[in-house]
């Protein structure tokens, strides 16, 4: 009986580790979701980031904001985007991820577009994204590229910023994230910033840059 969430919690705690620190491997994410993975992201826990992201996104002003969520996931972002109309892309590494997504959010968001992309591959003339965007959302996605391409990352995902368009950034605190924090002020200017507790053992920093 309990075999089985706790095999799936061991494959996420290990993926993760294994993706973030030694090699970011599709596979390992496939499986990660085949394994429920969307359960830890779609949890209570770990909601506070995307409020405080939806709500950045809800006031900025915009109409119907464009938004590139780059590891998208499961699109767990769409879900606290509440009834504002929203131009999304979403684009993972893993088919799995991207086919839950397609039909998670068919009848809520029938625009939405997901992709399945590695967006460290993704030049900025790829025709799937060949409008700019007002927001390049990585929520809790950067430290899975390795720390020597942080900034040509950032530089690609700047090329596809509109005029006064923000990076939004999520990580929670760990080693990898500070020295990416650090890495993300050369090529970018940080124009605010929340700290976000959930719970005793959980929190974030998300930051808006241009
Ligand atoms: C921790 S999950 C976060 C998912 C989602 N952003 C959320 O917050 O619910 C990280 C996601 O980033 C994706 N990912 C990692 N590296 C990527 C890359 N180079 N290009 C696109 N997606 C990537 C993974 O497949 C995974 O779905």
């Amino acid at each position: 009986m309990f075999v089985q969430p706790i095999t799936n919690l061991m494959t996420s705690a290990f993926g993760n580790v294994w993706n973030k620190y030694f090699q970011n491997n599709p596979d390992v994410w496939d499986r990660m979701y085949r394994r429920d993975y969307s359960r830890k992201l779609d949890s209570d826990g770990q909601q506070a980031r995307n409020f405080v992201l939806a709500g950045i996104i809800h006031s900025s002003g915009i109409a119907c904001p464009r938004v590139l969520d780059v590891g998208c996931g499961n699109g767990s972002l769409l879900r606290l985007m509440g009834r504002q109309p929203i131009e999304y892309f979403g684009l993972d590494l893993s088919t799995t991820a991207i086919e839950e997504a397609r039909d998670k959010w068919a009848n809520k968001y029938p625009n939405a577009q997901f992709e399945v992309a590695d967006f460290h591959s993704l030049s900025s003339s790829d025709s799937r994204l060949s409008e700019k965007f007002d927001f390049v959302v990585f929520n809790e996605v950067l430290y899975y590229f390795p720390l020597e391409d942080i900034e040509r990352v950032l530089e690609n995902a700047r090329s596809h910023l509109a005029p006064k368009g923000e990076i939004l950034i999520s990580m929670s605190e760990n080693p990898k994230a500070q020295i990416i924090w650090r890495r993300c002020l050369t090529k970018l200017t940080v124009l605010f910033e929340h700290y976000v507790q959930s719970g005793m053992f959980t929190a974030w920093k998300v930051k808006a840059f241009r």
